[in-house]
Formats: C-alpha cells, sequence, structure tokens
C-alpha cells in the first residue's frame, strides 16, 4: 500500500466525524467523510421519486448517475451526482430517515466503495465510516472505532438540531447482511462519551505513534 489510510469507524453521533477532520487537517491527509456519499445517493433517489425501500429501483438509479467525487479547496471530499452538488440537503430528516435502507443495497455500495478506495490511489487519507476498517481497507493497520453511550450520541444530535432517530439507524446498519456497522478484529476502540474532540484526536496521535505511524512532519497537533 503506497499511501496511508487511517479508519475511523463508528455509529451514528459518536463524534467521529469531527475527529476524523480534524486529525486529516492535523496531519494534512485528505478528509473523506463516506456518510455523506451514501446521504448523496439517498438524496438522489428521493429527487428522482423512487421508493428508497425498493431495492432494485435504487440500484438502478444509481447506475444511472453521473457520480463525481473529488475534493475541495480544504481538502474534504465532494461528490456531485448528475452535476448536481447536494451538500446542503444532506442533513434534512428525510435523508436521516432513508439513508440506511438507500446503503443496504449491494450495488450501491458496491459503485460508492469503488469512489472510497480512488481516494487513497491518489493520497494519504482519513477515511470515516461504518465499513472502513472491515471492509473498505481491511488491510490498513491504523484503525479506530470511536463509540458513545447511547444517551451522550441522542444529546449531541439534538444539540445540532437535528431530527434523527439514531437508534433505529444504528440498528439497521449494524444487522444488515452486506458490511454491516462492526468493530472490525484489529480496531483500536475509542470511547468518546467524556472526551473533547481534541482529547479523542490526541488518543489516537498517541496510539499511532504506539504502531509506529509514519507522523507526518506537518502534524499541526501532538499529544502533550
Ligand atoms: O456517518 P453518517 O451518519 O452521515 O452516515 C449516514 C448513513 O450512511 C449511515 O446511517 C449508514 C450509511 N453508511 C454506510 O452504510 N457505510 C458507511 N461507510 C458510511 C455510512
Amino acid at each position: 500500500m503506497s499511501h496511508v489510510v487511517i479508519a475511523i469507524d463508528g455509529p451514528a453521533a459518536s463524534g467521529k466525524s469531527s475527529v476524523a477532520r480534524a486529525l486529516a487537517h492535523a496531519f494534512g491527509f485528505a478528509y473523506v467523510n463516506t456518510g455523506a456519499m451514501y446521504r448523496a445517493a439517498t438524496w438522489l433517489v428521493l429527487q428522482k421519486g423512487v421508493d428508497p425501500a425498493d431495492a432494485n429501483a435504487v440500484a438502478a438509479t444509481m447506475d444511472a448517475a453521473r457520480i463525481e467525487c473529488g475534493l475541495d479547496a480544504s481538502h474534504e471530499s465532494v461528490i456531485r451526482l448528475d452535476g448536481e452538488d447536494p451538500a446542503p440537503h444532506l442533513r434534512d430528516p428525510a435523508i436521516n430517515q432513508h439513508v440506511s435502507a438507500v446503503s443496504m443495497v449491494p450495488r450501491v455500495r458496491e459503485l460508492l466503495v469503488a469512489r472510497q478506495r480512488a481516494y487513497h490511489e491518489q493520497g494519504n487519507v482519513v477515511m470515516e465510516g461504518r465499513d472502513i476498517g472491515s471492509a473498505v481497507f481491511p488491510q490498513t493497520p491504523y484503525k479506530f472505532y470511536i463509540d458513545a453511550s447511547p444517551d451522550v450520541r441522542a444529546q449531541r444530535r439534538s444539540a445540532q438540531g437535528e431530527s434523527d432517530s439514531i437508534a433505529a439507524r444504528d440498528s439497521v446498519d449494524s444487522s444488515r447482511r452486506n458490511s454491516p456497522l462492526m468493530i472490525a478484529e484489529d480496531a483500536q476502540v475509542i470511547d468518546s462519551s467524556r472526551l473533547t474532540i481534541e482529547g479523542v484526536v490526541g488518543e489516537i496521535i498517541g496510539r499511532l505513534k504506539l504502531k509506529d505511524f509514519p507522523m507526518p512532519a506537518t502534524a499541526r497537533l501532538t499529544r502533550a
């Protein structure tokens, strides 16, 4: 493997996005949010009036779509579908409600996982999601599973002003047949319930050092 991948998985509202973004910026790596890719697919399905529970129609919709993935000026992943940027809509309640159904369709995963792997061909990445350490990059030695208690996660979501049934989403995401949310056998688990974002990032950097991770010279965050 030429470039480095740091995989960060975890359930909804575990804090993994903030942590992955901060870590990527500290290291000068690309930050890839795979949840946003599944959310974008869900946006397209709803836009087209397709039933998210109809797996064949969902697969056909994504097969017909022009999928463009890239990085913005901050080195963060962006996705356009049929030339449109769905970013402003990705946290809408309808997307929260249907994203688990869309993301369990095998063809959707196949198409998006190929794009996720392509990011790694272009450079070093911190990638967050549900199956990054277990299925997308099982070979990376740098994998973390960020968890938090159900109460803390529910509080974080409502503090963000979002309507999101995270327990229901986690249950579908964990029980699906194809690449479910799971703790990869060799992942390091960090409970973020009582930690700040900086605290979790510091914990990850400390554990990476123990694994002889090639720490970038540009790292802007170091552990005290
Ligand atoms: O990280 P998030 O909450 O934005 O993810 C939204 C949904 O996308 C999540 O409920 C399940 C799906 N997802 C997935 O199936 N695999 C991933 N690697 C990332 C997200």
